[in-house]
């Protein structure tokens, strides 16, 4: 028999779209199986500041909609601390919280995996954040909306590009993980992806500028975390050697984070929600609920946090190949 009669909520790290799908349906579940609900708000800041509120139903009605977090969200250098964790835990106890959900990404597993070895209160993570760089689950929640933000943007850049035979490079989210760059850069038809997981991309790009003279328009699609270097950078070193492209640049930023979730990530985000209260009554702690060929999967926090995701560099041909 679980123990456990009432849980906290937060969203920690940065927000992704469906972040508040994943908060509805952590609340509904709960409430289904008899249990209360606060949320914590501004992630483990607000579990230091005790700043909590209770959660019934129509607290999460018309939300699933709906971009950002309405618990709001913090990347909390306090709670990286052994005094920052004492006061949560004073709190969680002071409000009578028994476990906690949390919905982020590594970092936000990491900072719940070392107080629940310190303090008796289970931990399970719900996957939240753009950059799908998290081990043991295909898809974060907010990933896919990214993408069709990123894909969105591109194709509108693409219709200048090829008004003004011009070579765009698009700088885009993700980290050190390519995920976006690479799958939105498929979706796109761009003629080069620069990702982080590979090394020597400087001398394949400057192959292709080289090879190729018939195209209308270039885009390439640079992952902020790549090793040739950031957007701006790599234009102005092809401006001086290719003068003859017209080149121009955009960082998307932000954009890609917000806006409302897609289908697949309300689908997501209300899947692992229920998995995850599933998840602490029947005992679980220190893990998080991952998505693996569409069915709920189990990973220890320890494995998740230290285990890198394998992006499959075979689809950089598969880019290749479509782009010539
Ligand atoms: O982890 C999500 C993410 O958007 C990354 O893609 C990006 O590198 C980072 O967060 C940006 O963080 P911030 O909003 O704190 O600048």
């Amino acid at each position: 028999m679980s123990m456990i009669k009432k849980v906290g909520v937060l969203t920690s790290g940065g927000d992704a779209p469906g972040m508040n799908a994943a908060i509805r349906a952590v609340v509904r579940a709960a409430i289904h199986n008899n249990l209360e609900v606060v949320g914590i708000r501004r992630g483990y800041k607000g579990m230091i500041d005790g700043d909590f509120i209770p959660l019934v139903s129509k607290d999460v009605s018309n939300i699933i909609q709906r971009g950002g977090t309405i618990l709001g969200t913090a990347r909390s250098e306090e709670f990286r601390t052994v005094e920052g964790r004492r006061k949560a835990y004073g709190n969680l106890v002071g409000a009578n919280i028994n476990a906690c959900i949390v919905i982020g990404g590594d970092g936000s597993f990491q900072g719940a995996g070392i107080f629940s070895k310190e303090y008796d209160i289970p931990f399970v993570g719900v996957p939240g954040t753009i950059d799908n760089d998290l081990y043991g689950t295909d898809y974060t929640i907010g990933y896919d909306t990214a993408l069709n933000t990123v894909v969105e943007a591109v194709d509108r850049i693409r219709d200048t590009a090829s008004a003004h035979d011009r070579m765009f490079f698009i700088e885009v989210m993700g980290r050190g993980a390519g995920f976006i760059a690479l799958h939105s850069g498929i979706a796109c038809g761009a003629e080069a992806i620069l990702i982080p997981e590979v090394d020597g991309q400087e001398e394949a790009l400057h192959e292709y500028l080289k090879s190729q003279g018939n195209k209308s328009s270039n885009i390439i699609l640079v992952a902020e975390g790549n090793n040739v270097g950031g957007a701006e950078q790599i234009a102005n070193q092809i401006m001086v050697k290719y003068p003859e492209y017209d080149v121009r640049v955009n960082v998307l930023g932000h954009m890609q984070r917000g806006g409302s979730p897609s289908a697949f990530d309300r689908f997501l985000a209300s899947r692992l929600g229920v998995a995850s209260i599933d998840a602490l009554i029947d005992n679980q702690r220190s893990i998080m609920v991952g998505f693996v060929n569409h069915d709920i999967v189990h990973v220890p926090f320890n494995k998740t946090i230290n285990a890198s995701k394998n992006l499959n560099k075979i689809l950089l041909d598969v880019a290749d190949i479509l782009a010539h």
